[in-house]
């Protein structure tokens, strides 16, 4: 099987199962695990950040960052079609207490003045906005990378209304490989910043989440109280040094498959691309053929294709260090064999 249904699906390296085999560990409750540490340290100097906290997910990291930043009661700004908002469980009501405002975006990103415009004033009726959630690359805006300038406007929006900014950075590095701009730099425009060593990085488990030292301190407790308080966790740590120290630049190839099958896909009747295909994600409309995003996706896998269902019209392709230029070529074949 090809599977492009996701960057989730990687199998890690055989530096990550060696790293694994051959990690230093100690029980990282205490805060004994060397290599947690490595991995914490090297993350936080990769984002500009004081400190740095391994957690299980990417969602936990999310879920973090609103527990920790907000009282229950409050209200988070984030885009309409954010990881967040549509696929985290309803976890921000549910753990964080929060209410969520959601703006549309455009590609992914909010406006600054709409997002001046959300933010509560002081009113007994209201509830007050003390989050905004940014998220770069935006998975359901097809892999698009955030502009900095917007970013940079939003940030100066929350700071100037006392605001934190917390970035969903799940593929950040993805933005940094397709943009040329560093996440040091991204983050810059962030309080805190999430993001997965288990997607394009290729890890098999674990995200970071960034911020000074004394949000790190309170977020532990935390993930501590979310049960991802783990013990010699430096098995799972030692594959996500691994992720930063060698899988960072090969983000480029997977950008370079996506636009090589988007090309590809360009030239076959009644399929539509409908992103821009900026990083690893391809959004695909089938309308025009003769199957629903179902049957399309059914019809590919009995060729040995997988992809995901996206929507009313659309389905999705991911690329990633296990897809090759072969595996493009035959998804195209076999996409052509079925419209
Ligand atoms: C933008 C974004 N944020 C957060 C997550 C959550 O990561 P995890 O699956 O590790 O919980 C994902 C997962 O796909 C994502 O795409």
């Amino acid at each position: 099987m090809i599977d492009l249904r996701s960057d989730t699906v990687t199998k890690p390296t055989e530096a990550m199962r060696r790293a694994a085999y051959e990690a230093e560990v100690g029980d990282d409750v205490y805060g004994e695990d060397p290599t947690v540490t490595r991995l914490e340290e090297k993350a936080a100097e990769l984002l500009g950040k004081e400190k740095a906290l391994f957690v299980t997910s990417g969602t936990q990291g999310n879920q973090i960052a609103a527990l920790t930043h907000c009282r229950p009661g409050d209200e988070v700004i984030l885009e309409a079609s954010s990881h967040i908002y549509i696929h985290e469980v309803g976890g921000f009501s549910t753990l964080a207490n929060v209410q969520i405002r959601p703006i549309p975006g455009i590609n992914g990103a909010m406006d600054p003045v709409e997002v001046k415009n959300t933010i509560r004033s002081e009113n007994i009726h209201y509830p007050t906005t003390s989050l905004v959630c940014i998220e770069n690359t935006h998975n359901l805006a097809g892999g698009a990378v955030l502009p900095l300038s917007n970013m940079q406007a939003i940030y100066q929006v929350a700071k100037v209304n006392n605001l934190q900014v917390h970035l969903d950075g799940a593929r950040l590095f993805n933005a940094q490989v397709a943009s040329g701009i560093s996440v040091k730099e991204y983050a810059k425009n962030a309080d805190t910043v999430q993001f997965c060593l288990s997607k394009g990085l290729g890890a098999p488990v674990g995200s970071i989440i960034a911020g000074t030292e004394a949000f790190i301190k309170r977020a532990r407790k935390w993930r501590k109280m979310l049960g991802g308080g783990l013990r010699q966790v430096g098995i799972i740590a030692a594959p996500g040094l691994v992720a930063l120290e060698e899988n960072i630049e090969q983000l480029a190839e997977d950008h370079a498959h996506a636009r090589i099958f988007a090309e590809g896909l360009a030239t076959i009747d009644g399929i539509r691309v409908e992103n821009k295909v900026e990083t690893n994600i391809i959004i695909v409309n089938v309308k025009e053929t003769e199957h629903t995003p179902e049957t399309f996706v059914d019809a590919l896998k009995s060729k040995g294709i997988l992809a995901g269902v996206f929507g009313l019209d659309t389905v999705r392709f991911v690329t990633h260090y296990d897809v090759s230029r072969e595996d493009i070529d035959k998804a195209l074949i076999a996409i052509q064999a079925i419209v």
